[in-house]
């Protein structure tokens, strides 16, 4: 019943639904996608990438405002492998029982998620590289990752030692490699299986090239009958011999929110203590090595792209260049990794190029990886499914430049996470509570990012005036120095006013399925209005309005999306039945009037 108004989907669908003749079939366009492993779209990596940026960002269209909407690897995987929103596939940490291959598996998405679609639709489908966390050695077989015509996986214990990987092949049992280096081989084999597609030219193909860079190497040392089993040693990723002594004067970008001298961010973060020259030294080292990493990454970029042109299918073919999640280094005081709400961890790379796709634009709106299924279906002409979350990303000129001159595009990024294992790369072992809901509205006039932790500590940042997050407008918004704050906007209005729409969409968004629920959250809290931004939302007749609505919170910290420690829900109208009265709380008391006055109005509304 939700699409039922969701015209442009229900036209994309339509368009799409087009009986495709066999010729027709035989040109649908391929696909290639290059996912890199906690690259930074902050810490401009790209820049150091030259085949990058002659073969991608010229030859394409860069998305400087994609996001990852879980900043972690596995949850992050799961959520642009599936479309769906990591509230919605429960995949919500990298270990047992939230997260990992097995979890993966056990809520269904191995029978149910982009290759398996993919393969259903005719085309051969390929993966070399990193799949997720905890695929290993022992569980790589019950099952077997479904949907793929060839198959190349790297596994745990070794898929993060540069020098020693485990690869296993399709059916076969895993191969140990020692002193071989693994992005060197993700490239062999990626090629390999480009081969192999391009010699079957009766059906399109799609190839993932999944590369560890920039990851950190971790050695794993068994401790049989220990506990915890195994040891890690992390230590920077390692380069291949050609690019060992590359950019001898590269370093952390010093932006303002590179160890500063007074803390930031909320609760653990805003505890650190300032990093040491020691440290500092040390993450300048990291740093180089991730760039060094990277070249062999940008080795792969040049030769799929021959591979390609020499297989005649360039033309034809789609490159998607991306990251699972962020990376912050040194900034508010962090030791190195990701998993934080900030700018570094969530914001990635994006670069696609292929057939029509603008050469040399750069796109500013707000793109996340919950779209990239969808984008993939609309390019390929597969009707979209309705449990997608997100929508398709143009990548058309018209399409593109109509996105970057809409009014009312799309402006909010979801951001989700569930942990209490450390951020920081080098303190594993300390436990912290991170587990927070976050938005992200990204426009041209403004920009905030606004979060809600399970602590019930709130930050809220203006990304326009402070984009470095170093004032937390939510701390200083009752006191004096919010007077005379200048931020870049507020609409004219007050900080609450604000904080009152920014908790809204997080509550609309906490639960919401579906792609119109997900992308189009004015209409889910504000259905009888021509409400479609933050800026319409922020009118003053709302106020009243927002201000009555329950306030997310948390009722304790879980490092997994277990729904009771979560706070207040959303509830659709249509579910809303007179027994859930009963049982309340006086907070959802509040939530239950505004309700039933909506409920009202809109019944009257009817015809
Ligand atoms: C900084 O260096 C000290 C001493 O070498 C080390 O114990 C600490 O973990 C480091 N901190 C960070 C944030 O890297
Ligand atoms: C500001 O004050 C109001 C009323 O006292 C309170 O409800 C609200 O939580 C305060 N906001 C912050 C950011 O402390
Ligand atoms: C804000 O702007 C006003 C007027 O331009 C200026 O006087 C004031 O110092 C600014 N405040 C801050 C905190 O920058
Ligand atoms: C994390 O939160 C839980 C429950 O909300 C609390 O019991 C625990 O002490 C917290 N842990 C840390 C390290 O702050
Ligand atoms: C998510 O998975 C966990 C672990 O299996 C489970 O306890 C939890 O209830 C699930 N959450 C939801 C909302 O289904």
């Amino acid at each position: 019943m939700l699409y039922i108004t969701f015209l442009p989907l229900l036209l994309a669908s339509a368009l799409c639904n087009l009986p495709a003749t066999i010729a027709e079939k035989s040109k649908r366009p391929n696909v290639v996608f290059i996912l890199t492993d906690d690259q930074d779209a902050k810490l401009n990596s790209l820049d150091y990438m030259p085949n990058v940026q002659e073969l991608l960002v010229n030859q394409g269209t860069h998305f400087k405002s994609h996001y990852c909407t879980v900043a972690w690897c596995c949850p992050s995987r799961v959520n642009l492998w599936t479309g769906k929103a990591a509230h919605n596939t429960n995949v919500t940490n990298v270990e047992k029982p939230y997260g990992g291959y097995p979890k993966f598996a056990q809520e269904g998405h191995n029978d149910n998620w982009v290759p398996v679609w993919l393969q259903s639709e005719g085309y051969q489908t390929y993966y070399t590289g990193k799949l997720m966390n905890a695929h290993n050695v022992v569980n790589y077989f019950q099952p077997f990752a479904k949907g793929f015509t060839g198959s190349d996986f790297l596994l745990d214990p070794n898929t993060y030692n540069y020098m020693n990987p485990i690869f296993q092949r399709n059916k076969l049992p895993p191969l140990w490699h020692t002193n071989e280096y693994s992005t060197d081989l993700v490239r062999k084999k990626a090629l390999g299986f480009i081969d192999d597609a391009i010699k079957k030219p009766d059906s399109p193909f799609f190839v993932t090239v999944a590369p560890i860079a920039p990851h950190s190497d971790y050695t794993v040392s068994l401790n049989i009958g220990g506990d915890p089993p195994y040891g890690v040693n992390i230590t920077p990723p390692v380069a291949a011999d050609d690019y060992k002594n590359l950019f001898p004067d590269a370093a952390v970008p010093r932006g303002p929110n590179f160890n500063p001298d007074v803390p930031s961010g909320v609760d653990w973060i805003a505890e650190l203590p300032q990093l040491t020259a020691e440290n500092i030294t040390y993450n300048d080292h990291l740093y180089r090595q991730r760039l060094r990493a990277l070249q062999s990454v940008d080795e792969i970029v040049k030769d799929v792209v021959d591979k390609l042109e020499q297989g005649g299918v360039l033309d034809n073919t789609y490159i998607f260049y991306s990251s699972d999640n962020g990376y912050h280094i040194g900034q508010h005081r962090l030791a190195p990794g990701k998993g934080c709400g900030f700018e570094e961890d969530i914001n990635v790379p994006l670069v696609v190029r292929g057939p029509g796709v603008p050469a040399g634009k750069v796109i500013t709106r707000s793109t996340t990886h919950t779209d990239l299924a969808p984008t993939w279906w609309q390019i390929l002409g597969i009707p979209l499914r309705q449990d997608f979350d997100g929508i398709p990303i143009p990548l058309t000129e018209s399409g593109l430049t109509e996105l970057e001159e809409s009014k009312r595009a799309k402006e909010h990024i979801q951001i989700e996470f569930w942990s209490k294992s450390n951020p920081q790369e080098y303190n594993q072992e300390t436990e912290v509570n991170s587990t927070y809901k976050g938005i992200r509205i990204v426009d041209e006039n403004y920009g905030f990012y606004y979060a809600v932790w399970c602590t019930n500590s709130h930050e809220l940042y203006d990304m326009k005036a402070d984009p470095s997050q170093m004032t937390n407008l939510y701390a200083v918004s009752n006191n004096t120095a919010a007077a005379s704050y200048n931020a870049s906007t507020t609409f004219g209005r007050p900080l609450p006013a604000l904080t009152a729409r920014l908790d809204a969409l997080i509550l609309a968004l906490k639960t919401c399925k579906g792609a119109k629920a997900c992308t189009e959250p004015w209409n889910t809290l504000l259905p009888d209005e021509d409400v479609y931004t933050l800026a319409e939302a922020m009118d003053m007749k709302y106020d009243d309005y927002f201000a009555g609505l329950p306030k997310v919170e948390f009722d304790r910290c879980e490092e997994g999306y277990i729904a009771d420690a979560e706070g207040p829900v959303w509830k659709e109208e249509l579910e809303w039945t007179e027994g859930d009265f009963v049982q309340r709380s006086l907070s959802e008391a509040v939530w239950d009037v505004n309700m039933l006055a909506r409920k009202g109005r809109h019944a009257l509304n009817r015809p």
